[in-house]
């Protein structure tokens, strides 16, 4: 398959993406001893990167992995996405415990491994988030620090794939008492009597930041919010539900499993979100 145009910089050295190598012995290889960030480039700026280089420092803090340089980082990402001239593009940044003989405690004086490339992005929702798109419920199988945003996301794999089989855009995860959780790399949100829902930040998800958007713009646009859980026995008295994520965007679901959302059309105050969500970025790229 014929990737995208992409950078890659391993260790600061960088190369086409496809000829960027990483060691076997690289804990995040043999453990996923590692932390990620994605992060989207819109005109060839960096959005919300202040909040994802924090969200990445949050996670290797809480994976107990050395502190690096973030603003060189940050810079370091910027310069990539200038002197390849990417416009509309994803960085993706990894960094894992580094390289050593494989064993599972931490090993000593091993510097991190820092990886990251800058990739083309061609938008491949823009007519799911006209239209609206059905999703999958599916176990969630996770470990309990969803919050840290490690690469161990094989429950994720295994749940997004049944999705792609049901012919769904995601997978929302459920626990076993029945709440809903987050999608498989989406957060989400519900409308029940007017009310918008989503689930409370806490280990069982992943702080995002498109969520904590999207919770500000329904301020700032008087929706009324909540951060509460729904349950899969509330779905049929949901008018409106909708996933976000940094490149999902804010994204219609017309469809829970057999289960038909509203009307079965994106609903109006998921169009708000979305409008308020285009605008913020249209506002970020013009100053
Ligand atoms: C499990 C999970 N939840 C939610 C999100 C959405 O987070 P963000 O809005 O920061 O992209 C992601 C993004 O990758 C994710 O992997």
């Amino acid at each position: 398959m014929k990737l995208p145009r992409a950078i890659a910089s391993v260790n600061g050295k960088k190369s086409p993406l496809e000829d960027a190598t990483i060691p076997i012995l690289d804990r995040g290889f043999l453990f996923g001893d590692a932390v990620y960030e994605v992060i989207r480039v819109y005109q060839g700026r960096l959005w919300r990167g202040g909040e994802h280089f924090q969200r990445l420092r949050n996670s290797l803090q809480a994976a107990r992995t050395s502190d690096i340089d973030m603003d060189g980082l940050a810079n370091q990402v910027l310069d990539t996405i200038r002197v390849g001239a990417f416009t509309e593009a994803i960085a993706y940044i990894q960094i894992t415990r580094g390289t050593a003989p494989r064993k599972h405690a931490f090993p000593q004086d091993t510097p991190p491994n820092v990886v990251y490339f800058v990739q083309e992005f061609a938008d491949p929702y823009v007519e799911q988030r006209a239209r609206g798109a059905a999703v999958l419920t599916q176990p969630d199988l996770r470990w309990q620090r969803c919050d840290i945003k490690s690469t161990n996301l094989l429950a994720n794999v295994l749940a997004m794939q049944a999705a792609v089989e049901a012919g769904c855009i995601e997978a929302i995860l459920y626990r076993p008492d029945g709440t809903l959780t987050e999608g498989t790399h989406t957060s989400f949100f519900g409308v029940r009597d007017g009310v918008l829902l989503t689930t409370p930040t806490s280990p069982a998800i992943s702080p995002g930041i498109t969520r904590q958007l999207v919770l500000q713009l329904s301020e700032r646009t008087r929706i009324p919010v909540c951060e509460h859980s729904l349950t899969r026995d509330d779905l049929p008295r949901v008018s409106e539900l909708f996933l976000t994520g940094t490149t999902t965007e804010v994204l219609p679901i017309v469809r829970v499993d057999d289960l038909r959302i509203g009307d079965g059309t994106p609903g109006p105050i998921t169009r708000r979100l979305q409008q308020a969500y285009r605008d913020d970025i249209r506002e970020f790229l013009a100053h």
